[in-house]
């Protein structure tokens, strides 16, 4: 959809400013972001997915259109990622911290792999904050997206667009994104920005490491 689209390039434009030569990209899912990367940076990227499923497509993708000698596509976890501490210039990483029990932790866990003064940024989805905007998220989020769902796909997209809204409503009940910018910080990010997008829908932050 259009306003991904927007949201991710928004994210991936905070990374390419800084330039870098090798960057992590978590939750990477069938490597969109790692794809972008590659078309705007000359960087080395590695792309990382807990499931093999969402990489053996990346992967096929990434060949499709020649980056395999720039982007390593990597089995494993946010938890616990397989690389030193401050290995790379900069970490993407998208839609994870619904998927994750302790954002804390693994906010800690992503900042250890930046070098110093090295780049890390993010998109998740959010809830408007503008009372209007937040009813029209919630009909959107509520009861258009599972209709679409369930048109586009049947039974499982529909529960795949009845998941979405309840669980971003609950992530920012537990972790607001004032909690989220002291989060950063706590893992040792500095000058954290943060972008609300699409009316507060989208939210693309990032920052330098210390
Ligand atoms: C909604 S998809 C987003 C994919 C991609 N980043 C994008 O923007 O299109 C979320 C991805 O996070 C991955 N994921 C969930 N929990 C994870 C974890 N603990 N470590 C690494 N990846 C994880 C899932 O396998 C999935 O590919």
């Amino acid at each position: 959809m259009a306003q991904n689209r927007r949201w991710h390039k928004a994210m991936v434009q905070a990374v390419v400013r800084s330039d870098p030569d090798t960057v992590l990209d978590v939750a990477s899912g069938t490597c969109g972001v790692a794809l972008a990367l590659a078309r705007h940076t000359d960087a080395w990227t590695a792309a990382l997915d807990i499931s093999e499923d969402m990489l053996e497509r990346g992967r096929s993708l990434v060949e499709a259109r020649g980056y395999q000698h720039r982007i390593v596509c990597t089995l494993g976890t946010a938890e616990r990622l397989p690389f030193p501490d401050e290995c790379f210039d900069a970490l993407t990483f998208t839609y994870l911290l619904r998927y994750v029990e302790d954002p804390e932790a693994i906010l800690h866990e992503l900042a250890r792999v930046v070098k110093k003064n090295g780049i890390m940024a993010s998109l998740e989805f959010a809830v408007p904050e503008r009372l209007w905007a937040r009813w029209g998220w919630w009909l959107h989020t509520r009861a258009l997206l599972p209709a679409m769902g369930w048109l586009g796909g049947g039974k499982p997209w529909l529960r795949v667009g009845r998941f979405l809204g309840p669980s971003i409503t609950d992530h920012y009940r537990a972790y607001p994104i004032e909690w989220t910018v002291q989060a950063w910080e706590r893992a040792g990010m500095r000058d954290v920005a943060v972008k609300q997008m699409s009316l507060g829908s989208g939210l693309v932050m990032w920052g330098s490491k210390r």
